[in-house]
């Protein structure tokens, strides 16, 4: 596949089939996705995946723990400026349109919500996490990291969503990881296949122009 074209198809998937994902593939595209630049070299990223009879475990161990949780950070700044505000509502309002949930249904939107943490039926996922002495450069390290293992698993004709709906849950997660202390939950990332016939997987996200967000300096 063309780089671009591996670009253009990578979008968040929602909904998942059986299909399993060997952990040996997954230990491939991390291989790649390890070769993504950090400042420094520090390689802040730690990685959990969690597949087969894991995953099967999670899951029950999600449902055993339905308490709220401190989230570990907070996903979005309070009061969220223009434009960004308006393209989360925009891309939040797409995905319902497409699951047929209105506004009103408050129930479905919650419900809906929760298949987050069934990783929207995804056979394996990945959990990402940074040491919690890392700071905003190390983060965005994080970020390149993803998105590399993101691109490679779309090149190899997997699916993914990204999901830091994980971080409300962080207690959840890393009693289950046996993550130390030290470490911050990011996010999870779901792995499958997509469910080709379930609308929400249609969902094309909008962007901004270039224009909007970038300056030319004469
Ligand atoms: C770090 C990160 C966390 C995300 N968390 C979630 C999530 O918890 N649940 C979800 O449905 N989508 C989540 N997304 C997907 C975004 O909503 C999505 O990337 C955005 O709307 C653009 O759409 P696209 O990925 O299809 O291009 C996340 C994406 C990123 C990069």
């Amino acid at each position: 596949m063309e780089f671009s074209e591996v670009v253009k198809r990578r979008t968040s998937i929602r909904a998942f089939t059986e299909q399993p994902v060997d952990n040996a593939q997954i230990h491939e595209l991390l291989a790649l996705a390890a070769r993504a630049p950090s400042g420094g070299n520090v390689q802040p990223w730690r990685i959990y995946v969690i597949n087969d009879d894991a995953m099967t475990r999670f899951k029950a161990h999600v449902q055993a723990h339905p308490q709220p949780e401190p989230a570990e950070y907070a996903i979005y700044p309070e009061n969220l400026k223009e434009p960004h505000r308006s393209a989360r509502f925009e891309v939040g309002e797409m995905m319902y349109q497409l699951l047929n949930i209105p506004r009103e249904d408050r129930k479905a939107r919650l419900a809906r919500l929760g298949e987050n943490f069934q990783f929207f039926g995804a056979p394996a996922a990945l959990f990402c996490f940074v040491d919690r002495q890392m700071g905003p450069p190390q983060w965005s390290d994080l970020g390149m990291f993803l998105q590399t293992f993101l691109l490679a698993a779309t090149n190899a004709g997997l699916a993914t969503c990204a999901q830091e709906a994980w971080a409300t849950k962080p207690q959840t997660v890393a009693q289950f990881v046996q993550a130390p202390d030290e470490l911050m939950l990011f996010c999870g990332v779901a792995i499958g296949h997509p469910e080709v016939q379930a609308p929400v997987n249609t969902l094309i996200s909008n962007r901004f122009e270039v224009s909007e967000f970038t300056t030319f300096i004469d």
